[in-house]
């Protein structure tokens, strides 16, 4: 079945937010710091580098989600995540951005306490976009009150709009369909073929996107390795699939997915969602100190730290070319002080 980018996306309403391809290339000074990874070729997508609100993997997603709720004459936002989710920072600066009001319901998911991870980072960084934050209170979870909070914004006469945890619906997963033809467009240009695209799993969006991408374009979704962050490895690969399918649907396409063609890995994840691993800290310095960029504590470091692993370990050919995707959420580094320590 495939198709072109254009052919896909164009009967789906699209906010633009992100100003054109991020840039690919290659690590070529991570060998100083990590000296045993052979021949494999790392290469960086900078999904990180994004003029709006600081950049990151949900401002893709959001270009479709904004453009749905935009569609449907909404003039509210309303989106949950963690305390020092990444979406709901970038839903606030998109929303600033598009005109609408925007209200975030957070969730204490991480056993963290200290005065930076409750009001630095993304919580602060909300506020400064002039979005509503709200904590949900013990008891409830961020998307009860959510959906709580919807019917009291519809009963004063708003229109709200309600985005799920990391924007990860099938119109959300779109921004990384699209992303994948950037990236076979990219290829062309490099020119190089990718034997694996790396990236860390966490509401599972962004991978659904990716493998929906591949399969429309005629292309393997094993290409896809990714690390959970969220959840355990096989209720990730569970979530991917369903999601995979249900993007490939609204674009037309009726597939059932074998789970063994959705690669997600668990190992990662440590003792939780947002807890430090060794193996984290040991990536994010790797490659502050060799390339000068940064990894975010919470997702594209321990999904980073899982790709050497895979190098180290020959799960990635001699000489194979693999693409990490650099997802974003550098502001949440700030939160994470006391762990680097
Ligand atoms: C920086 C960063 N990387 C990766 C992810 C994972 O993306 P997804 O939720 O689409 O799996 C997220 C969000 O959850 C994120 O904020």
């Amino acid at each position: 079945m495939p198709s072109t980018t254009t052919d896909l996306l164009a009967p789906f309403p699209r906010m633009r937010l992100v100003d054109g391809a991020t840039p690919v290339y290659q690590l070529k000074e991570l060998a100083r710091e990590i000296t045993d990874l052979g021949d494999v070729n790392i290469f960086v997508k900078r999904d990180d580098l994004m003029a709006l609100g600081g950049g990151g993997n949900k401002l893709r997603k959001l270009e479709f989600l904004l453009g749905a709720a935009m569609a449907e004459g909404a003039d509210t936002i309303v989106t949950i995540g963690g305390l020092q989710s990444n979406h709901a920072r970038l839903t606030a600066a998109a929303a600033a951005k598009a005109g609408l009001q925007c209200e975030i319901i957070l969730g204490r998911q991480v056993p963290k306490t200290n005065e930076e991870y409750e009001l630095g980072g993304n919580v602060f960084l909300n506020k400064i976009f002039g979005a509503r934050v709200e904590v949900a209170e013990a008891g409830t979870t961020p998307l009860e009150r959510a959906r709580a909070r919807v019917a009291e914004l519809i009963q004063t006469g708003r229109k709200p709009y309600l985005i799920p945890t990391g924007g990860s619906t099938e119109i959300g997963a779109l921004g990384y369909v699209s992303c994948l033809y950037e990236i076979l467009e990219q290829q062309k240009e490099l020119p190089i073929e990718f034997d694996h695209i790396v990236l860390a799993n966490g509401s599972s969006g962004t991978h659904a996107g990716l493998a929906a991408g591949l399969l429309s374009a005629g292309k393997s979704p094993r290409l896809v390795q990714a690390f959970s962050t969220l959840h355990d490895g096989d209720t990730a690969r569970q979530k991917t699939a369903q999601l995979t399918e249900a993007t490939l649907a609204l674009l037309g396409h009726q597939v059932a997915l074998p789970e063994d063609d959705v690669l997600v890995d668990g190992s990662q994840r440590g003792a939780g969602y947002g807890i430090p691993t060794e193996e984290m800290k040991t990536a994010v310095l790797a490659l502050a100190r060799s390339e000068g960029i940064l990894l975010d504590p919470v997702y594209s470091g321990k999904a980073f730290a899982g790709m050497l692993a895979y190098i180290r370990e020959g799960k990635f050919k001699s000489g194979a070319n693999v693409l990490f995707i650099m997802t974003g959420g550098t502001p949440s580094i700030y939160a994470y002080r006391d762990a680097f320590e």
